[in-house]
């Protein structure tokens, strides 16, 4: 045990179960002793361990990690707490004590779990960044072949105007850009090195945290030692990230699940997303989508969760700031998925243009009425009624609003010119503003999108 010194008594093995940490941290072993060789060269310039050791100590650390990585490594229950007292407990076994005992000279576990977590979770950020990428590349790629689409777009699930259906898919798009922005500027705070900072009040050999950075790929240091080791903000930083992403895909998810109903029929789900039914031999179900959608309540409660244990504990480390590596590697893996199966639900889906057109209704287009008085300088709030009028008119005769006469218009309100269109397309057209739904507005956000994800 590597604190046996002080101590006579054996542990209670529920003790040791609820101690344990090797069953989650394994996932770090790289990083561990990509940690411990940068450790090692920085203490050998140090001058606390010789040439011949620091050659000894770099193989038997590289043999450790191809027995990780080959699978034979034996996890000894009794001694191999986490995966450090697991990696330096192996070592000593290879070279023996006499030099693997030098390694942990000045460090602490404390510097060295904050280290692994950080080098672990800035390399699945970056893959996941990629990952969200792809998602954006996806959305634009439909966005511009089906340019063309017209459909409803909903206020409170009600009929309200009508958009491209390139334009709903760049409100995500532009939502994804959002979250990218951001996990960005995250793996910026978490690229950065606790290495020398010690169990809290830093290093006594005057090891140099620098060289250990670069060494590693960190960006920059932690400028306060105490700071350092306490600190699992990086973690939370991340689930917070992750409940807006998750967020973004959840109501995406949710629109999408709406609009393949029989009722709307506007999409179709592939049979690679979509499960059957047990009992009922027509179901096609979205199961992908809707467990995206139960994710992003999942992974709400490990970032509330993370954030309960952190929010009381007194400075520097505490044993509270193991249960941090749980929700990392689960909300890694929840985000790594999700991002993956909405890519493939976006890339695989089939649009049906003729459901989307046949669900726009001449009622739609009463904003547009109202705006055709405005351009003969009618006060909107006047038009607004008028307009308002024309509807209860059509409800009333029982017709579609197009079908009225101009002698039914004139009749609500003399101002009406011959010159008004019930046109689909020409409404969508007239919001030509930066960001709205015209033709040259969309493809302008298109172009915005693919600038943020071609490096
Ligand atoms: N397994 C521990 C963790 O994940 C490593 C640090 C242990 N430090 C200590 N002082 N007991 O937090």
């Amino acid at each position: 045990m590597l604190w046996g010194g002080r101590f006579t008594g054996g542990q209670d093995p529920l003790m040791m179960e609820l101690n344990q940490s090797i069953s989650l941290d394994k996932a770090f072993y790289k990083q561990d002793i990509a940690g411990s060789i940068a450790w090692a060269k920085a203490n050998h310039k140090a001058g606390n361990l010789s040439e011949d050791e620091l050659q000894k100590i770099i193989a038997g650390l590289q043999e450790v990690e191809r027995e990780w990585a080959e699978k034979t490594f034996q996890i000894n229950k009794e001694t191999d707490e986490d995966i450090h007292t697991a990696n330096e407990r192996r070592l000593s076994e290879l070279i023996g004590k006499e030099v693997g005992g030098k390694l942990h000279t000045g460090r602490s576990r404390n510097e060295q779990v904050a280290a692994d977590m950080r080098l672990w979770l800035v390399e699945q950020l970056r893959q996941i960044a990629s990952w969200v990428e792809d998602l954006i590349k996806v959305i634009t790629q439909r966005a511009e072949i089906e340019i063309e689409v017209c459909m409803p777009g909903y206020t409170h699930l009600q009929r309200a105007q009508p958009v491209r259906w390139s334009h709903w898919l760049c409100s995500f798009g532009n939502a994804f850009a959002s979250d990218l922005e951001r996990l960005r500027e995250v793996i910026k705070r978490v690229n950065r090195s606790p290495l020398g900072c010690g169990a809290l009040a830093g290093n006594p050999f005057g090891i140099d945290r620098d060289f250990m950075a670069k060494e590693l790929g960190f960006e920059g240091l932690l400028m306060n030692s105490m700071a350092a080791v306490g600190d699992r903000k990086f973690v939370l930083e991340f689930l917070q990230w992750a409940v807006d992403l998750m967020g973004n895909i959840s109501r995406m998810s949710q629109d999408l699940i709406i609009y393949s109903t029989a009722e709307f029929g506007f999409v179709k789900l592939a049979d690679a997303y979509s499960t059957g039914s047990s009992l009922m031999p027509q179901k096609k179900n979205p199961d992908s989508l809707e467990l995206l959608r139960g994710k992003s309540g999942t992974i709400i409660g490990q970032m509330v969760g993370l954030t309960c244990t952190i929010n009381s504990l007194p400075t520097t480390y505490n044993k509270d700031l193991q249960e941090s590596l749980k929700p990392m590697l689960e909300g890694v893996e929840t985000v790594s998925l999700s991002v993956r199966i909405l890519c493939g639900v976006i890339s695989t889906l089939t649009i049906h243009p003729t459901n989307m057109l046949k669900a726009l209704t001449p009622d739609m287009l009463a904003t547009d009425l109202a705006d055709h008085l405005v351009r003969k300088k009618v006060p909107f709030r006047e038009t607004h009624h008028i307009s308002g009028r024309v509807v209860a008119l059509a409800e009333e005769k029982q017709v579609p609003m197009d079908k009225l006469s101009h002698e039914d218009l004139q009749g609500v309100d003399g101002r009406f010119g011959e010159d008004f269109e019930f046109d689909f397309e020409k409404s969508v057209e007239l919001r030509s503003a930066k960001g709205g739904t015209s033709k040259a507005s969309v493809r302008e956000q298109i172009e915005l999108l693919k600038s943020m994800v071609t490096s």
